[in-house]
C-alpha cells in the first residue's frame, strides 16, 4: 500500500530536524511542498534546503503544490476553513494518485513545526481516507513547535508550578480577552498584534521568525514593550519578506 509520512521539520532552524525526521526523509520518493504565495517563498526554500542537507541515501522528487485561496465571501471563519480544507484535500488526493505507486510509493509532507499544532495536514489526510477512493497508510513524525522554540529562546518554562496553560490564536484573544482560568496563555496565528487589546498588567515573552537569522526576541511588561514589539514585527517582515510570531502572556503576580 502507498505510504505517506507527515514529517514535522521544526519551526525555522534546520537544526531542529530530529533524528527520527532525518530517517523518515530518507524513506520518501516524493516530497509534496505547498507553496502559500510569494511572501512565503522563503518557507519553501527552507524545506528544499532541509531535503538537500539531510537526504543522503536516495534520489527523490519534489512536487510543488499551490495553496488554494480562501473564499472571503463565505460568511463564517469556520465555513471558510472547511471549504479551504476540502479544496486542499482534492489537490492532495490527485497528487497522491498521480505521483505515488499504488503498491509501494512513499510520499512525504514536510510540516512546519509540529504536525499536531495549527496545521491541517492530518485532518486533510483523514478527509481523503474517509472518501474511500484513495488508499494509503500514514505515519506522523513529531517536530519542534514554535512554542517549544519560544520557551527555549527565552529560557522560560511554559507553565507555572502546577498551573494550567491555554494555547490560543490572536483571533480568539481579541474575541474572549485574556482567559481567567489559565495562568499562562500562548498566542499563535496573530497577524494583528492582538496583545494591544489587553488592558491588564501582564508579562509578555515574544518571538518572531524563531530559529532563523532574522529571529527577534523581546520580553517585559506588556505596557512597556508593546511599541518595540510592533516596530520589531514590521522590521522583521521587511527584512525577511515574512513574519510569524508567537508569544506567551502571564499575569503579573499579585502583590
Ligand atoms: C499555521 S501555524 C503552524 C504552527 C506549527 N505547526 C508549529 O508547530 O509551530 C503558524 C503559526 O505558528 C507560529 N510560528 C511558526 N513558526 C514560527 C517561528 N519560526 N517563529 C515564531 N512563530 C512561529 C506563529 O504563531 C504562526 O502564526
Amino acid at each position: 500500500m502507498r505510504k505517506i509520512l507527515v514529517i514535522g521539520i521544526g519551526a525555522g532552524d534546520p537544526d531542529y530536524v530530529t533524528v527520527q525526521a532525518i530517517k523518515a526523509l530518507n524513506q520518501a520518493d516524493v516530497f509534496f511542498i505547498n507553496d502559500k504565495g510569494d511572501d512565503k517563498a522563503e518557507l519553501v526554500r527552507i524545506r528544499k534546503d532541509i531535503c538537500e542537507r539531510y537526504i543522503t541515501d536516495r534520489t527523490y522528487r519534489i512536487v510543488e503544490t499551490r495553496d488554494p485561496e480562501r473564499d472571503p465571501a463565505l460568511p463564517s471563519y469556520l465555513e471558510g476553513v472547511e471549504s479551504w480544507h476540502t479544496q486542499r484535500a482534492e489537490i492532495y488526493e490527485a497528487l497522491i494518485q498521480a505521483e505515488l505507486d499504488e503498491t509501494e510509493g512513499c510520499g512525504a509532507f514536510l510540516v512546519w513545526g509540529d504536525p499536531s499544532l495549527y496545521d491541517s495536514t492530518l485532518r486533510i489526510l483523514e478527509q481523503i481516507l474517509a472518501r474511500g477512493v484513495t488508499r494509503f497508510d500514514y505515519d506522523v513524525i513529531p517536530g519542534i513547535s514554535s512554542i517549544q522554540a519560544l520557551a527555549a529562546k527565552h529560557r522560560s518554562p511554559i507553565n507555572e508550578i502546577g498551573g494550567s496553560i491555554r494555547v490560543t490564536t490572536g483571533r480568539q484573544l481579541v474575541a474572549d480577552g485574556l482567559p481567567d482560568n489559565a495562568d499562562t496563555v500562548v498566542v499563535m496565528l496573530d497577524a494583528n498584534c492582538s496583545f494591544t487589546t489587553i488592558n491588564e498588567d501582564v508579562e509578555i515573552s515574544w518571538g518572531a521568525n524563531l530559529g532563523t537569522d532574522q529571529e527577534i526576541l523581546i520580553s517585559g511588561t506588556l505596557r512597556d514593550v508593546t511599541d518595540s514589539i510592533k516596530r520589531a514585527r514590521d522590521r522583521v517582515k521587511q527584512t525577511s519578506g515574512w513574519v510569524m510570531d508567537t508569544y506567551l502572556l502571564r499575569r503579573q503576580p499579585r502583590g
